[in-house]
């Protein structure tokens, strides 16, 4: 805490490189966090913060205030919590795949539980931030809030409803492949993250053949994509996304807009994926977009009028900024 009372965590957005969907169903994923980041300001008394990125506006504040303060004295059994202002600031666009809510739900926790002078380490907090992110979105993998906390490359896979393997990846991605990433932002989807889920989840139950094989497929992406990433094999790369790709298309995560996007960059010799749970209508939410020479990317998001963003991959996670 700081001298004149004040906390500041933040924690920073993930992107999916490849596992969405399937590790809803105990299927193993890749993610990594990314460099824009939510902060949270826990203060005794009204003062103001300039910090990076949008203030959430009041009422959202107030509703997830309500929910993660269930959440914590619900866990940690205490009856009542001191009143307190509360200030959140994202860089992470809004329910577009970069795991904004895990993000919130995690660097509040934090604050909180310093607020609270309680002993916590990483794994409380990523289990109070789990225990949100159902409230938030019904049925997740707890994938997207183990990447904020933890930060870095992380291989992570839901064994049941009690065991989540989070295995930090002790190598980074060769910086000859993260320079040639980039981000599209196709718009904020019409779906939740929660709708996205149950619509791959109605076409499992009445496909369950087809759905098996499509998440068996993504396994073995993602097990291709590990030693394409340590090492440097763009070529692997670039086929481990488009196919990865194809998938998350045939379960219908994808809208025919953004699918004409990726296709364009594909023919440019690149890849593109969504890069968390997508959207159907029109907006699919972020891409993550890889490309020899960014270059090329780049111009295809501005011929659709998107914007488009570096950003660098496996940064730290929760981090207490004051
Ligand atoms: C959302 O960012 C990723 C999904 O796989 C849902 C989840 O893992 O909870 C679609």
């Amino acid at each position: 805490m700081g001298k004149d009372s004040t906390i500041i965590v933040s924690a920073p957005g993930k992107v999916h490189l490849l596992g969405e969907h399937a590790v809803v169903y105990g299927k193993p994923a890749i993610l990594t966090a990314v460099n824009l980041r939510v902060y949270v300001v826990i203060s005794k008394s009204n003062t103001d913060h300039t910090l990076p990125g949008t203030v959430i506006d009041q009422d959202t504040t107030a509703k997830i205030q309500k929910i993660v303060e269930r959440v914590v004295k619900k866990h940690l059994k205490i009856k009542s919590i001191p009143s307190y202002q509360l200030s959140i600031s994202s860089q992470i666009p809004i329910g577009s795949g970069l795991g904004s809510s895990a993000a919130v739900s995690a660097a509040y926790i934090a604050a909180l539980l310093i607020f609270l002078k309680i002993n916590w380490d990483l794994d409380l907090v990523n289990n109070l931030a789990y225990e949100t992110e159902k409230v938030f979105h019904g049925n997740p993998s707890g994938g997207d809030n183990s990447t904020v906390v933890f930060g870095g490359l992380v291989w992570f896979r839901k064994e049941s409803a009690d065991l989540r393997i989070i295995q930090p990846l002790q190598f980074t991605i060769s910086s000859k492949l993260a320079k040639n990433f980039i981000l599209i932002n196709t718009g904020k989807p019409q779906e939740t993250t929660k709708e996205m889920v149950g619509i791959v989840n109605s076409k499992f139950k009445i496909q369950s053949s087809k759905f098996k094989k499509l998440f068996d497929d993504q396994e073995k992406l993602v097990r291709e994509l590990l030693p394409a990433l340590h090492g440097f094999n763009e070529k692997e790369l670039i086929r481990i996304i488009q196919q990865g790709e194809k998938n998350l298309e045939t379960m219908g995560v994808c809208s025919n807009y953004v699918k004409g996007i990726i296709r364009k960059i594909e023919k440019a010799g690149g890849a593109a994926k969504i890069c968390g749970a997508g959207g159907k209508t029109k907006s699919s939410g972020i891409l993550l977009c890889y490309h020899k020479n960014k270059k090329v990317a780049e111009k295809v998001a501005r011929s659709y009028n998107l914007p488009c963003f570096s950003t660098q991959l496996g940064v730290e996670g929760i981090k207490i900024e004051k």
